[in-house]
């Protein structure tokens, strides 16, 4: 059988989780898990992030995923509904929404009773500055106005464009925050994602919502999850196909891109960009194998890559980490022109996925 294979560590998820409560001791957590939790499978994290305040996802179909599998923590829907019907389904499974725009207020508002009679926060987002989703100062204000005349109980919430860097736009989107707190106390708040969470500890407030680091990858550029203290939960392996001698001068891979320098040992392994490997190879990359680091060679295909492993004793079988504890996502993805987030989210169908 073709080794493409996922493994997801629930201990490592579970340590993580544990980092999020040691930075933010006084604050609920809601674990983003859209996205099949960030491409590690939605069912298997669920049980090892059993010790979570609450979830948050994209949408009704990830939450409905969630209530499927038996899991009753609050759910926060980051984007809210997008349709007045899917507010029969938000009070049928007891679903928290983010409103960001005026008519979902007004969906909302249509379903007071119910929604309140369940105990259930409305999240207001202010749009700061990133300029995705949200109201802007001073209509957020007015809305959490209405709706706490209303009787609902909310939270507001921001997300930051920049909090993984120095961004001179953080500032303000802090301090249009606070502004809103402060005219709108007494009220929940939440605005710190991953980055936000360790640069912001006076930012913790009331929920935090650690996505990335949950998954034991930097939200950093130049901090890797060994500095944050977070291990990686998703090995990404596959295995050596097959072994070829080749010369120097002969080309490797579609394209012909690579010329071998000097006589060497490549090795196939059985991955390509139709397991959701990364082709687009802007800087030398690399697999580990035995903990050592190997470089790929030529173009990957869509159901394998080359590596040389002129130095290095290697067979047919061997097992090749793509990323893991040893290759990290982060570098993977650095080497791809992207971000960790991105290779982990779009891994396909196709390779096997174990739990640990
Ligand atoms: C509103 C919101 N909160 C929190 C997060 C988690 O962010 P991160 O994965 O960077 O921790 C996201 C992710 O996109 C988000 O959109």
């Amino acid at each position: 059988m073709r080794q493409a294979t996922v493994y997801i560590d629930s201990t490592a998820l579970q340590y993580n989780l544990n980092r999020v409560k040691q930075l933010a001791p006084n604050s609920k957590i809601v674990s983003m898990v859209k996205a099949n939790a960030y491409g590690h499978g939605i069912k298997d994290c669920l049980n090892a992030l059993e010790a979570t305040d609450a979830f948050g996802v994209a949408c009704l179909e990830e939450a409905l995923e969630i209530r499927r599998l038996g899991y009753l923590q609050p759910i926060t829907l980051i984007e809210g509904v997008f349709s007045a019907d899917e507010m029969t389904q938000v009070i049928q499974h007891q679903l928290e929404c983010v409103v960001h725009h005026t008519q979902q207020v007004e969906w909302l508002l249509a379903h007071k009773d119910q929604y309140q009679a369940l105990d259930l926060k409305v999240w207001v987002k202010l749009n700061s500055g990133m300029n995705r989703l949200g109201f802007k100062i001073p209509e957020i204000i007015n809305v959490i106005q209405r709706l706490k005349a209303e009787g609902f109980s909310c939270v507001l919430t921001m997300h930051f464009a920049n909090a993984d860097t120095d961004h001179p736009l953080n500032e303000q989107q802090k301090m249009q925050f606070l502004q809103v707190k402060q005219a709108c106390e007494p009220i929940l708040t939440s605005c710190c994602n991953s980055a936000a969470i360790y640069r912001y500890p006076e930012l913790h407030f009331d929920f935090v919502r650690p996505g990335i680091m949950l998954y034991g990858a930097s939200p950093f550029a130049d901090k890797n999850v060994e500095a944050l203290d977070l291990k990686p939960v998703m090995t990404f392996s596959a295995e050596i196909i097959a072994l070829n001698q080749i010369q120097q001068g002969e080309y490797v891979g579609y394209g012909s891109t690579y010329v071998a320098t000097q006589d060497m040992t490549i090795a196939i392994v059985s991955i390509g960009y139709g397991d959701g490997y990364p082709r687009a190879y802007i800087k030398p990359n690399f697999v580990a194998i035995h903990d050592q680091l190997i470089p790929v060679i030529g173009r990957v295909s869509m159901d394998m890559i080359a590596i040389d492993i002129s130095n290095l004793n290697a067979e047919i079988g061997t097992k090749v980490e793509l990323w893991g504890n040893t290759r990290l996502v982060d570098d993977v993805a650095e080497a791809n022109g992207t971000i960790g987030y991105e290779l982990l989210c779009r891994l396909s169908q196709r390779p096997q996925r174990r739990l640990n």
